[in-house]
């Protein structure tokens, strides 16, 4: 056998948590994309690194029970997804199991479990940022290949809404007519109910006749066009002769509580709209938000879960870093006539500053009483040191918590537990299908 072979017999004996097929190889471990436990693949190594390998696999023999025909053309080979060879079921089966082991290792037990809530299985995505690469002339626009820098060939790709996926094509031919489409290093889409933005970062000068080709572009996709020549803060409206260029927010709807909201095509927001609707309607079940009782939302964003809490009859202290986003929140209760019942703040979470002390100043200062309830949606880092301080408010007596990361969730959930609290229910939320990103909500009582 020649020493570093190129394509490998595997048995897969174990599906990480990052959705790749692991087995052995020279005594290696090997980690191989398209291939479920118990499978045995062909394995093409791509990757080498810390010896370990990495593999695109080929499936040889007896497929898993639970493995499908993808439904993309291009999956394994595009990075965007990880799972599109297993059922539904299994992936939540299987997301389930990484919530379940990391909670485990926390010492932390769940009183319930919530079944695995999916609601679509493809073109949920409303926003994404796809590598631009110009390879032998030709203009690639898409995700990452797997184990590679490389951009992904893609046409159209599933995981986005019909909407955006239909930019790809026109998207390739916009910039490869532009005067320099190497100096295009990536692409940002983001999808609001009814309108669509492209924010297009570009390393050189765009000419008059770029400018030309982009806004013929806007005009016949029916798209606005950002245009981003640094970071985030140089973000700026393609200007097409309408008077003083702005960016214009975005906006989604929140049906069961009548609410518009806007945000600005490069804030957070939940990428599945259906999936977010669940969240909120779970959230507020466990909530149950009692007329005019103070809830603090931390890590509140542009106001997704304020809000409905404030809808719902609660009072709303809704804290988060970016000022922005706090403009943006504050502007949305104002547009929902819930200004009244929300008092927003731009504040770091992970410093001192904003301890139990703090948040219950500032949340008698607000509404002249203390929270019983907290709402966190932190990023994957978690809720952060003060989260016990928080936790330890006398008048706290709830807890609901989402989390996009399940190692982190698992450890704040033990921080709660050593704070009193009860883990009363928890469940997967499938936020991302068909990638491996873990979406969970927990309810904490105490
Ligand atoms: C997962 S998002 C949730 C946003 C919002 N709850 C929603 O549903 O749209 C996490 C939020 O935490 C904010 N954030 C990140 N680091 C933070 C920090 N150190 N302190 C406060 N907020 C932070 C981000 O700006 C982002 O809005």
């Amino acid at each position: 056998m020649a020493k570093n072979p190129v394509e490998v017999e595997v048995a897969i004996e174990t599906l990480a948590v990052d959705g790749l097929g692991g087995g052995d190889h020279q005594e290696r471990p090997i980690w191989v994309r398209n291939a479920l436990p118990g499978e045995v693949v062909s394995a093409r190594i791509v990757k080498r690194r810390g010896g370990a390998r990495y593999a695109d696999g080929q499936l040889l023999g007896t497929a898993h029970p639970e493995r499908i025909p993808s439904a993309c053309q291009y999956f394994p080979r595009c990075g965007g997804c990880v799972l599109q060879h297993a059922s539904g079921d299994y992936q939540l089966a299987h997301k389930q199991g990484a919530l379940a082991a990391s909670l485990k290792a926390q010492g932390v037990e769940a009183h319930c479990w919530r079944r695995p809530s999916s609601l679509v299985r493809l073109g949920y995505r409303t926003k994404a940022r796809l590598g631009v690469r110009v390879v032998g002339g030709q203009v690639l626009v898409g995700f990452r290949e797997s184990f590679s820098n490389r951009v992904a060939k893609l046409q159209s790709c599933q995981t986005l809404t019909p909407e955006l996926s239909a930019l790809i094509q026109p998207l390739k031919s916009l910039i490869g007519a532009l005067s320099a489409p190497a100096s295009i290093p990536q692409v940002e889409l983001a999808q609001g109910d009814d309108a669509r933005a492209l924010m297009l970062r570009h390393l050189e000068p765009l000419n008059p006749e770029d400018l030309g080709l982009l806004t013929r572009f806007a005009r016949e996709q029916d798209v606005q066009v950002i245009l981003q020549s640094g970071g985030y803060d140089t973000l700026q409206a393609l200007d097409m002769g309408q008077g003083v260029p702005a960016i214009k927010p975005l906006a989604y709807q929140l049906p069961e509580y009548g609410l518009s909201l806007l945000f600005q095509p490069d804030q957070f927001t939940q990428v599945n709209a259906l999936m977010n609707r669940e969240l909120i309607r779970t959230a507020l079940a466990y909530l149950m938000p009692r007329r005019g009782e103070v809830i603090a939302d931390l890590f509140c964003g542009i106001g997704n879960f304020s809000l409905p809490l404030a809808r719902s009859g609660a009072r709303v202290v809704g804290i988060e870093a970016s000022e922005r986003a706090i403009a943006s929140a504050e502007d949305n209760a104002g547009r929902n006539g819930l200004a009244h019942r929300c008092h927003f703040k731009a504040q770091n979470l992970y410093t001192p500053m904003e301890g139990g002390e703090a948040l219950e100043r500032t949340a008698q200062a607000a509404f002249g009483a203390a929270p019983s309830a907290l709402l966190l949606d932190p990023p994957r880092s978690g809720a952060g040191e003060r989260l016990a301080d928080w936790a330890k408010i006398p008048s706290v007596e709830r807890v609901a918590y989402v989390s996009c990361n399940p190692e982190t969730f698992a450890a704040d959930a033990r921080t709660l537990a050593a704070c009193g609290y009860r883990l009363h229910e928890v469940g997967v939320y499938d936020m991302f299908p068909n990638t491996s990103h873990i979406e969970t909500l927990g309810f904490f009582v105490r």
